[in-house]
């Protein structure tokens, strides 16, 4: 096959997601270690990894992804020593959350060690740290014997990759290697915590709560000024949006989520993801139904959202959930995704 200049031949190797065949990830991390790009299975979302010490490296992944050069990478880590080359001062309030939820879904915002070039921090003096849990992550970075800088594998502002399939659609031609380990088990991305401010600030919503946080350390804060938010660049840019129009409602009765589609209906095809059927059966309607519980909506609002804009509806119509608890990370991301945000009773 001919390819375009800057274009690779992307190979997807399917690999087992507890316990995965060394050889596999022999190979992945060789590609790592020669300054190739991987995209690989966490327990949240997949991320497109590349060595996180070299400045090409991190380069091909902010072009991969068509990602603004001003928000930075995350890099994961698997062990101690390779924490402490990345980031040498860990407070007592980290030593705990790490002690407490590594390796897992939280990513600490530390001080950064001169190891990392800068543009993995997008110039920042901080980097943002994580330890996954799973099986295929966690050996993947132990085998490459190098920190991974790995973002969520998908092209820049739209919905996060939680299958193989989602990375090949955004990512062909730009990565060298698609481990394909399934359907990843939380489906949404980590929570990010600044742990250089005091008291520390949650900047991004995720699995791992603000509650079971301050249970650990005490106070935290939300990111909630723009000052905060400046510090999570991030958090600026837009997200998780799928290419039809997404309207959230936020809270509506059945029958308001009725109304609301076939309100979108009298001008375009409507595709709809919530817990409440619509009872709404046309052609130019497509329904997908998900449990109403958080972890429910974590699972599959991703893959959703991209399943129904295959489709090409002219609206997307979201039901929300309650935003307590892992609730508050899913409402995040819908939020961000919504072009339109309403309630019953505005
Ligand atoms: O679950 C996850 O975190 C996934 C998997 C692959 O690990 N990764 C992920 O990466 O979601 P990404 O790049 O899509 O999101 C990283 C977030 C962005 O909002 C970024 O602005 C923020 O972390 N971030 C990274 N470094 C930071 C830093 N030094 N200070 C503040 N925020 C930072
Ligand atoms: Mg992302």
């Amino acid at each position: 096959m001919l390819l375009a200049p800057n274009m690779v031949q992307t190979e997807i190797l399917e690999i087992d997601p507890v316990s995965p065949q060394p050889q596999l990830i022999a190979k992945a991390a060789s590609i790592i270690r020669s300054g190739g790009l991987v995209a690989f299975p966490t327990e949240t979302v997949y991320g497109l990894g590349g060595d996180a010490t070299s400045r090409q490296a991190v380069s091909k992944i902010f072009q991969a992804k068509g990602r603004p050069s001003d928000n930075p990478l995350i890099v994961h880590v698997a062990g101690r020593q390779m924490l402490d080359d990345v980031a040498p001062e860990i407070s007592d309030k980290a030593a705990r959350l790490i002690e407490q939820f590594w390796p897992g879904p939280l990513t600490l915002v530390l001080r950064r060690s001169t190891m990392l070039g800068p543009s993995v921090s997008a110039g920042l003096d901080t980097v943002a740290v994580r330890m996954p849990s799973a099986p295929i992550a966690f050996a993947l970075i132990q085998a490459a014997a190098t920190p991974i800088a790995a973002p969520s594998a998908n092209t820049s502002g739209k919905p996060s990759p939680t299958s193989a399939r989602h990375v090949l659609h955004d990512l062909a031609g730009k990565v060298d290697l698609i481990l394909d380990g399934g359907d990843t088990l939380i489906g949404i991305e980590s929570t990010v915590i600044d742990m250089t401010a005091d008291p520390p600030v949650i900047l991004r919503p995720g699995w791992v709560t603000a509650e079971v946080i301050s249970s650990v350390i005490g106070l935290v804060k939300a990111a909630d000024s723009e000052a905060q938010l400046r510090r999570s660049p991030g958090t600026r840019h837009k997200h998780y949006s799928p290419q039809a129009r997404v309207v959230l409602i936020e809270r509506g009765s059945p029958d308001f989520i009725q109304r609301t589609c076939k309100k979108f209906l009298e001008i375009g095809s409507v595709g709809y993801l919530g817990h409440t059927p619509a009872g709404i059966n046309r052609p130019e309607f497509s329904e997908i139904i998900v449990g109403k519980m958080p972890q429910d909506y974590a699972a599959s609002i991703y893959s959703s959202l991209r399943r129904l804009d295959e489709r090409h509806p002219d609206v997307i119509v979201v039901e929300g959930i309650a935003p307590a608890g892992e609730g508050e990370a899913v409402m995040d991301r819908l939020r961000r995704a919504a072009t339109d945000i309403i309630t019953e009773d505005s």
